[in-house]
């Protein structure tokens, strides 16, 4: 029965919200294993970005993008920002942790088989997300104006000079009139959040239309389910509405314990520091191959991930009657293991690069 407070009755105030804006809509069937961790991931991942978005609005108050200020600015934001620490902290740990999710989501989609016809498309959007999210990690550590950030910004421009004039954007060559630094926060605070998001839409969008891929069960083919299922969307957003808000939980205590790092101001031109863990596996190219390695290395990675969905062409799911391309997978998976774990390990190439 309404329950009734004033004369205004709770099942009339949400019919009369319905009404408007069609939220009953949401309630449409999607299949129960849409709700398991593993199928969450994703979502995860988006709940990790609000954070981002969050608190790197607050940090773009005080953050100031010049090379003459940019390392006094975040100093500025340790000491004297309104909780510009905890802040910066959160901002730091939310990165960290959306890498993470959001590989861990990739990983599913493989073993899951859900990039599989008519889902190709949609592996080659969330390629596009996961390239945007390293940049977004890769332009932040500029910012910073560190050592780290600085040598980052050296990798740059050098990686700029490499593809000749179509890198010219990432030299200090490309304009006398902004540096290097402020058009690479430009792209941190503007190119980036506006390509992520017109990603996401495209991606969200498939994801509706073709429905949650189904079970990996040793029979299961590939197929769309939209319309299918004994659960509904709205329980679907309540459960990941719960591991998201343990993300951010997670993601506070975190910057509680452990704040953001920040390195003495940059010296250009020499190379004393090793990028981001998630850059380590790549790192190692370097390492063999001056910095075209970087270019060889992630292209060729990319390249083969893209390749996917045309590769394992079956219609089966399982990973069981997909034995080859995951043993494939696990090889990939260890390789990188270890050539991350090669490169924290050694002592970084004493390369002079050009300041
Ligand atoms: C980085 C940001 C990303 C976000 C926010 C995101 C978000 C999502 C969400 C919410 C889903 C629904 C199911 C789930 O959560 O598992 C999904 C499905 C999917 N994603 Fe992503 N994703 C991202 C990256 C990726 C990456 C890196 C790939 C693969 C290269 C990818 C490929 C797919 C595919 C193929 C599906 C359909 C899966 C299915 O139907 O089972 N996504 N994504």
């Amino acid at each position: 029965m309404a329950t009734s407070t004033q004369g205004v009755s709770r099942n009339g105030f949400w019919e009369a919200l319905d009404e408007r804006l069609g939220l009953s809509g949401l309630a449409y069937p999607v299949p129960a294993h849409a709700n398991r961790l593993p199928y969450l991931l994703g979502g995860i991942t988006l709940f990790g970005f609000i954070i981002l978005i969050v608190t790197g609005l607050l940090l773009a108050q005080f953050y100031h993008p010049h090379p003459a200020d940019a390392h006094d600015s975040v100093i500025y934001i340790i000491t004297q920002a309104p909780f510009g620490d905890f802040i910066r902290s959160i901002h730091f740990w939310a990165a960290n942790l959306v890498v993470i999710t959001a590989l861990l989501h990739l990983v599913r989609i493989f073993v899951t088989g859900s990039f599989k016809r008519p889902r190709e498309f949609n592996w080659l959007v969330g390629l596009g997300l996961l390239g945007i999210t390293f940049l977004f990690v890769f332009t932040g550590t500029v910012l910073k104006w560190d050592q780290e950030g600085v040598e980052a910004l050296g990798h740059n421009k050098e990686i700029g000079e490499l593809l000749g004039n179509f890198g010219t954007w990432f030299t200090g060559e490309f304009t006398r009139s902004v540096p290097l630094l402020t058009r690479l926060y430009f792209g941190h605070i503007s190119v980036l959040p506006i390509t992520l998001i017109l990603l996401m839409v495209v991606h969200f969008y498939l994801i509706n239309r073709l429905g949650i891929s189904p079970q990996a069960t040793p029979d299961a083919i590939s197929g769309p389910t939209k319309g299918q299922g004994a659960s509904r969307f709205t329980a679907h957003l309540r459960r990941l509405a719960g591991y998201g808000l343990l993300l951010w939980g997670l993601i506070g205590l975190l910057a509680l314990l452990i704040p953001a790092p920040l390195g003495q101001p940059g010296v250009a031109g020499a190379e004393v520091t090793k990028p981001p863990w998630m850059f380590l596996p790549i790192y190692i190219f370097e390492n063999w191959l001056g910095i075209k390695g970087i270019l060889v290395g992630g292209g060729f990675l990319f390249i083969l991930l893209a390749l996917i969905p045309f590769i394992d062409r079956s219609p089966w799911l399982s990973p069981r009657k997909r034995r080859w391309i995951m043993i494939a997978g696990a090889i990939l998976l260890v390789a990188l293991i270890v050539f991350g774990m090669a490169a924290w390990l050694t002592v970084p190439a004493a390369h002079l690069m050009e300041p």
